[in-house]
């Protein structure tokens, strides 16, 4: 079963010497970037050291993924679930988003980046929320790729934090519950204004959505890679978006 969802080495080394076909690149890609943790391990380095060297394949797969013409590309860098981890990995995963920001940002605003912000920020500490909010309000007029950045985000927090909202908004009588429809659900979520992924790409060989964009992810092709995230590079992005224009997208038709 599982090689139905891993690239062997074959069609690798194939893939990689087919020109993409540039009318077929997807608007969004959603990245889960796993695997930090354990290429540390391998190195005999603590799980921070991982996390560092994730962050800066980041920048990589920005200016990669622009040029290759994606719209929109989402990363999930923290869940609702990994404030369960010790609190030395915690306060570290929260300084990089500003660690990373303070050193790329001029970079990002040069390549017309546009950073944005998925998650619930009531929870992060204020210096990653400045940090972020800094970047959002500095290229928010940048009309480039849209880097989105799913910090404290959990799938399901959002969905129920959404019906929260509109069980209110039709007891106060702002709408009713025959105007609820899929898109009015869309725009209620905290990805409202983005497309869904058409891509979702997971590194590390785990297999699994981990309440990431539950919604919105309905549609999307999936590419997993046993490939760690520091270890992602360029061709592993080329290749999941060769498998990507290898598939049949349907939407249940036939
Ligand atoms: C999962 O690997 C990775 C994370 C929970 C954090 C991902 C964060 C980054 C790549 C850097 C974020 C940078 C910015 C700028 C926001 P894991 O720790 O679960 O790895 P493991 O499964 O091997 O233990």
């Amino acid at each position: 079963m599982i090689d139905r969802f891993f690239h062997t080495e074959d069609v690798n080394s194939e893939n990689n010497n087919t020109p993409l076909d540039p009318h077929n690149i997807p608007t969004h890609i959603a990245i889960i970037m796993d695997g930090n943790g354990r290429w540390a391990k391998n190195k005999g380095l603590p799980r921070i050291a991982g996390h560092r060297e994730g962050m800066k394949v980041i920048n990589k797969v920005v200016e990669k993924a622009d040029e290759l013409g994606v719209k929109y590309l989402t990363l999930y860098a923290f869940s609702t679930e990994n404030w369960k981890r010790p609190k030395t990995e915690v306060d570290f995963l929260m300084k990089l988003p500003e660690r990373f920001l303070s050193k790329e940002l001029p970079k990002l605003q040069k390549n017309n980046v546009k950073v944005r912000i998925m998650g619930d920020e009531s929870l992060l500490p204020s210096h990653t929320v400045q940090a972020v909010r800094k970047a959002v309000e500095e290229t928010s007029d940048n009309t480039g790729l849209l880097l989105n950045f799913a910090l404290n985000y959990g799938s399901r927090h959002e969905l129920v934090q959404m019906m929260k909202k509109t069980g209110e908004d039709i007891a106060s009588g702002s709408i009713n519950p025959e105007d609820i429809d899929e898109e009015m659900v869309s725009k209620r979520l905290l990805s409202n204004g983005l497309p869904d992924p058409d891509l979702l790409i997971r590194t590390s060989g785990e297999i699994r959505l981990s309440n990431f964009m539950l919604w919105q992810l309905a549609y999307s092709e999936f590419w997993f890679t046993e490939v760690l995230w520091p270890d992602f590079k360029d061709k592993d992005l080329i290749e999941a978006i060769h498998t990507f224009q290898q598939r049949k997208r349907r939407y249940g038709g036939v």
